[in-house]
């Protein structure tokens, strides 16, 4: 069921009208349905039952502290990529136990931050990533459990800046050389050899990439196993992608029954990290026509949310559906929505058919519930928006829009200056 619809040509988000909330929060600002979330992580996570599994969500699509609550409360994990998103996950109430570390340039204090905390497994991707964790390991005693991260070279035939498993990718360590790796992290101390993992990219659209990637993995597991190396964790990274215009991605169970009829002979806890399955269409940007404003070439509306506060039309050209929240479907025209901000590259759509909205009218970007406020930044001295979780009839300001003085905490003008 879609919670995002239209009741008498009125947008709601479950029981709450989208204008209700912009007009109370202000816009922009993001708004979740609990409800979608809810049910996307269950079609997820329930795709996979039968098997030990662990869903830990790629927080980086989404770090909203509640929003991660949510997940972890179905008993879900996470995956992270920084300290940061360590202090978020811990905040949020998630088990350390279920928690992957993923990411090719994880610092030492971080790695000693994520130790310290007992995390489930560290995904590792160089041999230097591998002695500065064992080095922290030894300094404290303890034995890092660890996985590398593989490459497998496949193309997922997604957007390049998103596709992470070719071998021309910084990602990983190349499949062929894995061994030597593992053998390596064997003789040292610190490390206890958990599992392999890999992820191959983002926005898939196809089953197949996942499953050639799988292939070349299960060939190194019997590698390993014929090396003495036991692997009891398999973690096959995120990447199933969603609907944001005509794509047509697999439905979790397709994915789920690939993913186990490759696995079905082997006695692994499989570790999934899906973000933007999970978050995209959970969630939409809402903003305000502020203008509109014809050219000689042109038709634009300018609106109050801007490539600072969702930016994934302006980096990699992706399409994201925009509705105005009343009344939909009547006079069309073809035109751009923009932001405010100083750049040419500031748009969330171009050439659209789109209803003709007037100042002063809310329009909902839509399946911005991934990668949108977690990418966004503060360019052009822009405070960001504010976050709302809707669940059935209540709504829950889940971050406070920022103001001026946040803006420039941690700012201070050097003594010298102020004497001038
Ligand atoms: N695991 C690892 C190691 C990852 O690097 C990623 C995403 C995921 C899991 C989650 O992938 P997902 O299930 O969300 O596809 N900013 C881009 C997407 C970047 C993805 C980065 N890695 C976008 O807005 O499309």
């Amino acid at each position: 069921m879609n919670h995002f619809v239209f009741k008498e040509k009125e947008l709601y988000c479950e029981d709450v009208p989208l204008r209700t909330i912009a007009e109370a929060v202000g816009t922009p600002c993001y708004i979740y349905s609990a409800a979608t979330l809810l049910r996307h992580f269950k079609a997820f996570d329930g795709a996979f039952s039968g098997i030990r599994h662990l869903t830990c969500f790629s927080m980086k699509s989404n770090s909203n502290l509640a929003v991660i609550r949510l997940f972890a409360s179905e008993g879900g994990g996470v995956d992270i990529v920084s300290g940061g998103e360590l202090y978020r996950a811990l905040k949020a109430g998630v088990c350390p136990d279920k928690i992957v570390y993923s990411g090719v340039g994880k610092t030492a204090d971080d790695l000693a931050s994520a130790l310290e905390a007992g995390i489930l497994m560290f995904n590792l991707e160089s041999y230097q990533e591998m002695s500065t964790l064992n080095e922290a390991a030894l300094r404290k005693g303890r034995k890092a459990p660890v996985a590398f991260r593989v490459n497998p070279d496949v193309d997922p035939k997604t957007h390049p800046y998103i596709s992470t498993g070719l071998k021309k990718n910084k990602f990983g360590i190349g499949i062929t050389e894995a061994v030597s790796y593992y053998k390596a992290a064997s003789e040292l101390g610190g490390l206890h050899i958990a599992g392999v993992s890999c992820h191959i990219g983002s926005q898939l659209t196809m089953v197949s990439p996942f499953v050639d990637a799988l292939k070349k993995v299960k060939d190194l597991l019997g590698a390993l196993e014929d090396e003495g190396i036991k692997i009891q964790i398999l973690d096959i990274g995120g990447g199933l992608g969603i609907t944001y215009n005509l794509e047509e991605p697999p439905h979790p169970g397709e994915y789920a029954d690939a993913v186990k009829r490759e696995l079905s002979s082997m006695n692994l806890t499989l570790v999934l990290e899906p973000g933007r399955v999970l978050v995209g269409n959970a969630g939409v940007l809402v903003t305000k026509v502020l203008y509109t404003k014809k050219t000689a070439s042109k038709d634009f509306f300018i609106v109050d949310a801007a490539m600072n506060d969702l930016v994934r039309p302006s980096l990699y050209d992706s399409y994201h559906a925009i509705v105005p929240l009343r009344d939909p479907g009547r006079d069309k025209i073809k035109a751009d929505i923009v932001g405010p901000i100083c750049e040419s590259g500031d748009f969330f759509a171009r050439d659209r058919e789109i209803e003709n909205m007037r100042p002063g009218e809310y329009a909902a970007i839509m399946s911005a519930g991934a990668y949108g406020f977690s990418m966004s930044s503060n360019y052009n001295s822009r405070p960001r928006p504010a976050e709302v979780l809707v669940k059935g009839n209540e709504y829950h300001v889940i971050r406070a829009r920022e103001t001026f003085e946040d803006l420039v905490r941690g700012e201070t003008i050097p003594r010298f200056l102020l004497e001038r």
